[in-house]
């Protein structure tokens, strides 16, 4: 029984999903690498927004919008997703695909490094009950602190690819990504504003609930 078996086991269940499989067509038409969380992590996104009845969700990297339509999906009332992308391409892209989805009208993006945007989030005094964490991974401890700086009391933090593929293990690896990515998991285990739990399928993720 491989992890690959499980997954696609416990995916297949389900009923296909028209708007999530045209995202999943269209990064494929574009010749893309299909870097979108997995099926079961978009599920989780959209039950924990509706768990805690979120309304404001920050999403940090964009690509092609499956994970903004996953959170999207979660939300209530005014329902408003901000979207930080590097690239006016992928957001372009993201945007399109939203749109499509029907839900344009509540996603804003913010286009240029994130690190940047979160800065002018700050400034501009918003809060969020929620954030998805998966840009940049060089980037990712400051992204935590951004996150629950900007947070309203009782947010959900998800962050995405904590094993980096295997590297974050091998001790052999010491670059940028993987030394902040060590970092960050300890971050999560140990910062006493959060409770935590890493998952190990996948890429690795991480839940937070800050206090
Ligand atoms: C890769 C996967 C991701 O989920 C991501 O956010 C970035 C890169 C990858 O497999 O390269
Ligand atoms: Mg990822």
């Amino acid at each position: 029984m491989t992890m690959e078996q499980v997954e696609s086991y416990l995916d297949g269940l389900y009923p296909p999903d028209p708007e999530l499989d045209a995202i999943k067509r269209s990064i494929a038409e574009r010749g893309l690498r299909d870097i979108s969380v997995g099926d079961s992590y978009g599920r989780l996104l959209t039950m924990l927004a509706r768990m805690i009845g979120a309304s404001r969700a920050l999403e940090i990297g964009a690509f092609g919008g499956y994970s903004g339509l996953c959170l999207l999906r979660g939300l209530s009332g005014e329902k408003k997703l901000i979207s930080l992308e590097l690239r006016e391409e992928y957001a372009a892209f993201a945007h399109q695909n939203l749109k499509q989805a029907g839900m344009g009208d509540h996603i804003e993006y913010r286009v240029g490094a994130a690190i940047d945007s979160l800065a002018v989030l700050e400034q501009e005094g918003q809060a969020f009950d929620l954030f998805f964490i998966d840009a940049d991974k060089e980037n990712y401890p400051q992204y935590l602190e951004y996150a629950i700086r900007l947070s309203n009391p009782g947010a959900i933090i998800i962050a995405d690819n904590l094993m980096l593929r295997g590297r974050t293990l091998n001790l052999e690896k010491q670059g940028p990504a993987v030394l902040a990515m060590r970092r960050f998991n300890e971050l999560v285990a140990q910062d006493q504003r959060l409770d935590s739990t890493m998952l190990s399928s996948y890429d690795g993720l991480a839940i937070m609930r800050v206090k």
